[in-house]
């Protein structure tokens, strides 16, 4: 009897300990985590800089109230604010949490300014932005959204790719063009660098701030920083979470000085957001995931896998229909439905995880070794073969 609630539908694997790109279960099983929690541990499990900051802070302070001052999230900040567009960083918790704030903010700037009816937020259809109330009818999915009523309201939404969707959804009333700039969870769909250059265009037209959202995408997955930084755009706002706390949970809101002058003291907070604990932790990811070199290598390995997973897709293309993705965030689109797949890659213990439109999403640490990737390709390959 378990009194968890029930909204999981969890395998029944459960783990003891994890280092590096590997878990070990507790019937003593070792897996491939190509999981990762979601794109979250970035530099994989029990990496020893993390594990000796986290063992140094928790011996002087976990939390202070942002009634204080942090250092620690001073430094932080900085980092981001150095190596971003942003001006300004706004510490949460999650994902869900940071998408809701950059809302707050983009709403907010408009109020400001004297344009209060300016707070319509135009999503992509069937994205995903987390599971908070607004989070969920910003993703405009009816899977999502079921049950959940009354409609959170000042949501449009486009189809992906739609230009001319896009276009007629936009009214006078739209403060913020909102999109993942890789779609995770919506099945590891990229948007083009000549997309975001029009995205941009678009909003700076049409006076319209542009959200990327980059909770999944961002801290280094794609290969670069930002997934948008080759299309060489400046976003207004930018949420990110995940991979930033390499498995401890931070969220932050990057916005430029245009909008941050909404944020007045008393318009936004969260207890926890910003902890010294967490600070600690986010500071020694950044470190690491922000550098040229480290950054350089997720590219060439990524380059690497890509390369090899196309071609198993080309010697089973009644198999696999498309492998999709930038840097480390990968999708394998199968023709049937991809839990079949993802069951047979665990049988052969390499843990991966569903994405929409049959997408098998393949999310190794961002400082996974080559070997590790032959390892997991050998076992893709494999139950290619057996499920053809
Ligand atoms: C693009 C994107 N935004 C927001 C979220 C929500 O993040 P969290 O689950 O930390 O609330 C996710 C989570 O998968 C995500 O992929």
């Amino acid at each position: 009897m378990s009194y968890l609630a029930k909204n999981y539908n969890r395998k029944k694997i459960s783990f003891k300990y994890g280092k590096g790109s590997f878990l070990y279960s507790s019937n003593g099983n070792k897996y491939l985590d190509f999981v990762q929690g979601i794109a979250v541990n970035s530099l994989g499990h029990a990496h020893p800089k993390l594990v000796k900051t986290i063992n140094k802070q928790s011996k002087k302070l976990w939390h202070v109230s942002n009634a204080f001052q942090i250092p620690e999230g001073e430094v932080l900040a900085k980092k981001l604010a150095k190596k971003t567009f942003a001006d300004y960083v706004m510490f949460q918790n999650s994902g869900a949490e940071a998408t809701e704030a950059a809302i707050k903010v983009a709403r907010r700037y408009f109020y400001t300014i004297g344009k209060p009816n300016k707070n319509r937020i135009l999503c992509v259809k069937n994205s995903f932005h987390g599971r908070t109330l607004a989070a969920i009818y910003a993703s405009g999915s009816k899977k999502m959204t079921e049950g959940f009523g009354p409609k959170v309201t000042g949501f449009d939404h486009f189809k992906f790719g739609d230009h001319k969707s896009l276009n007629r959804k936009i009214t006078k009333n739209t403060a913020a063009i909102m999109v993942e700039t890789i779609m995770g969870e919506g099945g590891i769909k990229v948007i083009s660098d000549w997309c975001l250059r029009e995205l941009r265009k678009i909003c700076n037209k049409k006076n319209i701030l542009l959200i990327l959202d980059e909770v999944q995408c961002g801290i280094g997955r794609s290969g670069d920083f930002f997934a948008f930084e080759k299309s060489k755009i400046k976003p207004d706002i930018v949420p990110i979470a995940k991979g930033i706390g390499g498995g401890f949970p931070i969220g932050a809101v990057l916005m430029n000085k245009k909008v941050a002058s909404g944020m007045t003291p008393g318009t936004h907070g969260s207890t926890f957001g910003g902890n010294p604990l967490a600070m600690a932790v986010g500071n020694a990811v950044m470190d690491i995931v922000s550098n040229k070199k480290f950054l350089n290598n997720v590219k060439n390995i990524s380059k690497y896998f890509l390369l090899k997973l196309n071609q198993i897709k080309d010697k089973y293309p009644n198999v696999i229909k498309e492998i999709r993705g930038k840097g480390l965030l990968i999708g394998i689109q199968i023709y049937t439905d991809q839990t079949k797949f993802i069951n047979k890659l665990i049988e052969n213990n390499l843990l991966t995880i569903r994405a929409a439109e049959n997408v098998v999403r393949v999310l190794p640490p961002l400082n996974v070794k080559k070997n590790e990737i032959d390892q997991a390709l050998k076992i893709i390959k494999k139950v290619c073969s057996e499920i053809k």
